[in-house]
């Protein structure tokens, strides 16, 4: 029997939904972080307590150094979050106005504006790249514009050159979201070197983590000396304070874990590369199922891999898919629903004169679907990952009688 107590028969390959055996016997996490070896940091721990200097100093260095070097940029500061980043960045550039920034992001993103007093002015995306369409922002620049914030989405690089383009023309800050960025590649050159900043994020779901925390990254010293000290309330260590700031400072010990996460980076990056081209070889035979679009010459980190359902050519919607795939046990998230622009905190920012342009926005965030992900993930995820979506494929008309509602139901999930 069923949630709306039909009858079925159950078939040894029956999905879950329709009484079958899950696919999985405890759940499939969307995503982990990777942890280094323990027992090389244990006794690193050790020796911070012991010095009793414990945040912002040897450590830190030794990360910003470190990731400078890896990213090839000038400057790194490590800050608290990537939020933090965001926010110094766009008050230590004395930025007023209007700032572009895509709807389809994580709502972060745009915090991070208000925060410091901005407005945000909402652009569309690309329908297969997800990243913010250049076209768009040409149309959204206004007297008021002072700056573009572009979001690397899920570690596919935006197109930089043509925003750096468009940057210059009109005299306009241009700054990253690289949260999703570590592990990721424009024109054979990493992500960091880029725009006026890139700012990244080192939390737990990130490829490279120290925990919590973000990086700064520019090759403008001025603005890393700025950054410094914005992240230590807006004093250069004299208390005479420049500006106003907050404490966006780095514990030794989260710069710490990040050393370590560093030196396995290169290792991880490889391993996802080859889960996504399995997932992708997989999935190619399922109809209605399609990929973020990777320029040629762009590689992405692939923090995550969402997939976009075709309601019409898969037979259920995605709200349908996620709802069957819990029962699988495996856990999958609607990254990035409900679109920024439509969230209570961010609607009255919303520029009707740009109503139309949303329509890929709102197409993608209906439709996309986060499938479980993380650098140490055994291949047998994938194909039982695989597996179960085809299963539910090819009981899709079974499945469509049980939920004539989920739609509406499981929206805001
Ligand atoms: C696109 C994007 N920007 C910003 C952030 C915020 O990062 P943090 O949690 O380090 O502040 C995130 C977090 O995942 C994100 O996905």
């Amino acid at each position: 029997m069923t949630r709306n107590g039909k009858r079925h028969t159950v078939q040894t390959n029956s999905p879950a939904v329709l009484g079958g055996r899950p696919m999985f016997d405890k759940p499939v996490a969307i995503t982990r972080p990777t942890i280094p070896s323990i027992r090389d940091l244990k006794s690193a721990y050790g020796r911070i307590l012991k010095s009793g200097i414990i945040t912002n100093a040897g450590y830190v260095r030794e990360f910003e150094q470190k990731l400078s070097q890896y990213l090839g940029v000038r400057n790194v500061v490590a800050v608290s979050s990537c939020t933090s980043g965001l926010m110094l960045m766009m008050k230590v550039l004395g930025l007023k106005g209007e700032v572009i920034v895509p709807s389809f992001t994580f709502h972060s993103t745009v915090h991070a504006i208000v925060w410091v007093g901005l407005k945000p002015v909402f652009v569309d995306c690309g329908a297969k790249t997800f990243t913010i369409n250049c076209e768009e922002v040409k149309k959204a620049i206004t007297p008021q514009t002072c700056a573009i914030l572009a979001v690397h989405i899920f570690g596919n690089p935006c197109s930089i050159k043509p925003l750096e383009q468009i940057a210059k023309k009109h005299g306009l800050k241009l700054i990253f979201d690289a949260a999703h960025g570590f592990g990721a590649e424009y024109h054979g050159a990493r992500l960091g070197r880029f725009g006026t900043a890139e700012i990244f994020s080192l939390s737990p779901t990130k490829l490279l983590t120290a925990g919590e925390g973000g990086i700064v990254a520019t090759n403008d010293d001025q603005l890393a000396q700025k950054i410094r000290i914005g992240r230590n309330y807006g004093d250069p260590g004299t208390y005479e304070c420049e500006f106003s700031g907050f404490n966006a400072r780095m514990s030794e010990f989260h710069a710490l874990l990040g050393i370590s996460s560093l030196g396995d980076l290169e290792k991880n990056v490889i391993k996802r590369r080859k889960l996504v081209a399995l997932y992708k070889s997989l999935l190619a035979d399922v109809p209605g199922i399609s990929f973020q679009k990777i320029e040629p010459d762009s590689q992405s980190s692939f923090k995550d891999f969402s997939i976009l359902v075709d309601k019409e050519k898969f037979g259920l919607d995605r709200d349908v898919l996620a709802e069957c795939l819990k029962q699988e046990n495996i856990i999958v998230k609607k990254y990035f629903y409900p679109p920024v622009h439509t969230q209570r905190a961010f609607a009255k920012y919303y520029h009707k004169k740009y109503a139309h342009s949303l329509a890929q926005t709102n197409m993608i965030a209906e439709n996309i679907l986060s499938l479980p992900l993380y650098s140490h993930m055994p291949e047998s995820c994938v194909r039982g990952i695989y597996n179960s979506i085809k299963k539910i494929y090819q009981n899709k008309t079974a499945i469509r009688s049980l939920y004539p509602n989920l739609n509406k139901e499981s929206k805001r999930q």
